[in-house]
């Protein structure tokens, strides 16, 4: 059966302790300038319908590196965008390619895509999901922490696709994650309950509207933009909605004195951080930022190299 990453529901502790050591591994060689061609003749599309840094770079970088190709490619260079469907798209590009890379708006699209291909299909960030981001992350705070059991990590902010992938990646790993979010920009209710039914160990995933109460304590302090690709029209009235949120000194100050910083980037200082805490020295964003590419590689290496489909 083809193995696919739309989400890490679907993928057991097991199997994510092994890529996150298989991704340090290759964080290893790439230090030692080790030349890896385990993707030699393979090529991976990239279809993106949203804009990227981190995601688009890291992923044709970590194809490069293993020795494959990848093509860049947005809806309006393909049919696509002149309405042909993303079943007969990913049928017609399983023909070519090893593998599909994805990030558009719909989560339901990439399951379209997904179910109609016959290579793996890795979500690049939907609307509500945000998978390859979470795996990161997981590797980040292992680095920075030693354990993933047991830590105690805060999301704030918005609800979204970031938050939505760490609560799922949380449960599987035994971290205590509580997100404090505004009234209204909560996590969906469902997979709140969903990922809570993912917790193998004494770990909680708890809720919360107070931002002071979410932190206290906390090993490790998330947090994302407020307003998401897709949402540019709302920008004003999330600004105003939270207001109280922002990851600043003074909330900091609340967290354990060892808490690290992170956020998935792009960030907007000022807003859903301030730039002393992004830039300060608890920030590890750009370790964070860092390790998309070798959890990405790892991730290629199970699906894709490996031939394990
Ligand atoms: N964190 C992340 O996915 O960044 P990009 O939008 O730049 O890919
Ligand atoms: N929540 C953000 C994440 C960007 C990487 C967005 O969807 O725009």
């Amino acid at each position: 059966m083809t193995r696919n990453l739309l989400t890490l529901k679907n993928y057991n502790q097991d199997e994510i302790y092994r890529l996150l050591s298989k991704a340090l591994e290759c964080k290893r060689k790439r230090s030692r300038g080790k030349i890896e061609d385990n993707l030699k003749g393979k090529t991976v599309a990239l279809i993106f319908n949203k804009p990227s840094t981190r995601t688009r770079v890291s992923f044709e970088a970590a194809i490069s590196h293993l020795g494959g190709d990848s093509i860049y490619l947005t809806s309006n260079d393909l049919q696509l965008g002149r309405g042909e469907t993303i079943e007969d798209t990913g049928k017609v590009l399983s023909r070519y390619c090893e593998a599909i890379v994805i990030r558009t708006f719909s989560h339901e699209d990439v399951e379209a895509l997904a179910k109609a291909s016959t290579v793996p299909v890795i979500n690049a960030l939907t609307n509500n999901h945000h998978p390859c981001q979470a795996l990161a992350d997981l590797m980040t705070i292992l680095e920075k922490k030693d354990r993933l059991a047991s830590i105690d990590l805060t999301f704030i902010g918005d609800g979204n696709n970031v938050c939505n992938s760490l609560m799922i990646a949380a449960a599987k790993v035994g971290i205590n994650l509580t997100v404090g979010s505004p009234k209204g920009y909560e996590p969906d209710k469902e997979l709140v309950d969903e990922a809570r039914s993912f917790i193998t160990g004494v770990n909680k995933l708890s809720v919360t509207n107070d931002p002071k109460k979410a932190v206290k304590g906390a090993d490790v302090v998330y947090t994302d933009v407020w307003t998401s690709m897709g949402q540019e029209k709302e920008t004003k009235k999330r600004l105003s909605d939270f207001k109280g949120y922002q990851i600043d000194e003074k909330l900091l100050k609340l967290a354990s004195k060892d808490a690290i910083v992170m956020h998935c980037l792009p960030a907007h200082r000022g807003e859903e951080i301030s730039a002393e805490v992004i830039d300060g020295p608890k920030s590890v964003v750009f370790d964070q930022a860092e390790n998309r590419l070798h959890v990405q590689k790892a991730l290629i290496n199970y699906l894709v190299a490996n031939g394990k489909k």
